[in-house]
């Protein structure tokens, strides 16, 4: 393999929200990356997007990866030799109803990646994995050594079984794999030339309060606000979407160079600080200068209460933080919000 292909990296769901600005921060860092998406959920806004910021263009393929014909053509044309692997269906509530299409995609497309990953000798590999591993736990922040609970949706299962699927891999070949759990990720790149492009009714609340303040949704439901929590409403790590991207950064800097001290490691990543629905609500509009219409409806089934990361280990063996105030980070997802309505 070309000595370049060392700081090659496979993105695949390159179109997609955290894909695309982990393309930027790749690039930024001087990694060369190829990127795939079949456009399942997205589009190439984001693509098109990347190739302004950074002032190239991105050596993109439209396939799915759940192909493996195509998935290998692929492998046989570029010489990467890591890969992170976003690409995945990932909605909860979705996934409850059509389990078979998540752990199809989810499942066969990550076992596409590492087989040939293993035929055609490719080193190292992140996987996108998610907070929704740990479940509802009392242990608060959640450390990596929190025990993962049973997952209550079809999406979370196929979390766990990618994460133990990648550990297996690990320990009976040469592959070195890192996995995030990533918690909740929000924001947009300061340029608001990418962002989050849900289709639909958006599930998660970042681009629910966005699309309220825009006036394409009328009023936000905050789903309860008698928790057991100081305001009642329920208590998320929201991280940064551009923080998160250079977390990958890191992780597969680390493999490179061979700084891994296990051959499978995890990591969380957050900010380390819970903030309620309602706390969240009240500085979007302090930041952004607005009026926000919600309203306090029923719970939604299947949230956990309260959830943040215990950040300490990403801090010290991939040397990254989360960087961005969490003021920014709502002002660059209205400021993207209002992007994408003047172009529609
Ligand atoms: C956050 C909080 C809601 C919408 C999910 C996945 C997780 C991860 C990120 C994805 C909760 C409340 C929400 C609304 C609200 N993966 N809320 N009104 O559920 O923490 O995590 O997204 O790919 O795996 O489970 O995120 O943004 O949906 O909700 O009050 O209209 O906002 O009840 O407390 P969640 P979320």
């Amino acid at each position: 393999m070309a000595k370049d292909s060392k700081r090659t990296v496979l993105v695949t769901g390159g179109a997609g929200f955290i894909g695309s600005h982990t393309l930027v921060e790749l690039i930024n860092a001087g990694f060369e990356v190829v990127a795939v998406d079949n456009f399942s959920n997205s589009d190439d806004t984001c693509l098109k997007g990347v190739e302004q910021i950074v002032g190239r263009k991105i050596p993109f393929e439209n396939i799915d990866c759940c192909d493996y014909e195509a998935m290998e053509k692929l492998f046989q044309s570029y010489e990467f030799d890591s890969v992170i692997h976003f690409a995945a269906f990932k909605a909860v509530g979705e996934s409850v109803e059509m389990p078979l299409k998540y752990y199809r995609n989810n499942i066969t497309s990550f076992l596409n990646v590492l087989e040939l990953m293993q035929k055609y000798n490719r080193s190292n590999i992140v996987f996108s994995s998610s907070a929704t591993v740990y479940g509802e736990t009392d242990v608060l922040p959640v450390t990596e050594q929190t025990p993962r609970m049973p997952a209550i949706s079809s999406y979370g299962n196929t979390k766990q079984i990618c994460e133990d699927i990648l550990r297996d891999t690990v320990a009976s070949s040469k592959i070195r794999g890192i996995a995030l759990r990533y918690f909740n990720p929000i924001g947009a790149h300061p340029s608001a030339l990418i962002g989050e492009l849900p289709r639909g009714v958006p599930n998660n609340l970042v681009p629910f309060i966005t699309q309220t303040a825009s006036g394409v949704r009328e009023c936000l439901s905050v789903f309860g606000n008698d928790y057991p929590t100081p305001d009642g409403s329920c208590i998320r790590d929201y991280i940064d979407v551009v923080d998160l991207a250079k977390a990958h950064v890191s992780a597969i800097s680390r493999m490179v160079e061979d700084k891994n001290k296990q051959n499978y490691e995890i990591f969380n990543v957050g900010t380390g600080k819970g903030t309620s629905v309602l706390e969240l609500v009240s500085m979007f509009e302090k930041v952004n200068n607005l009026k926000l219409n919600y309203k306090i409806a029923p719970r939604r089934q299947g949230d956990v209460v309260a959830i943040y990361a215990d950040t300490t280990l990403a801090n010290i063996e991939l040397g990254w933080k989360a960087e961005r105030s969490l003021e920014d980070t709502l002002a660059s997802a209205w400021k993207w919000e209002q992007y994408i309505r003047s172009k529609k």
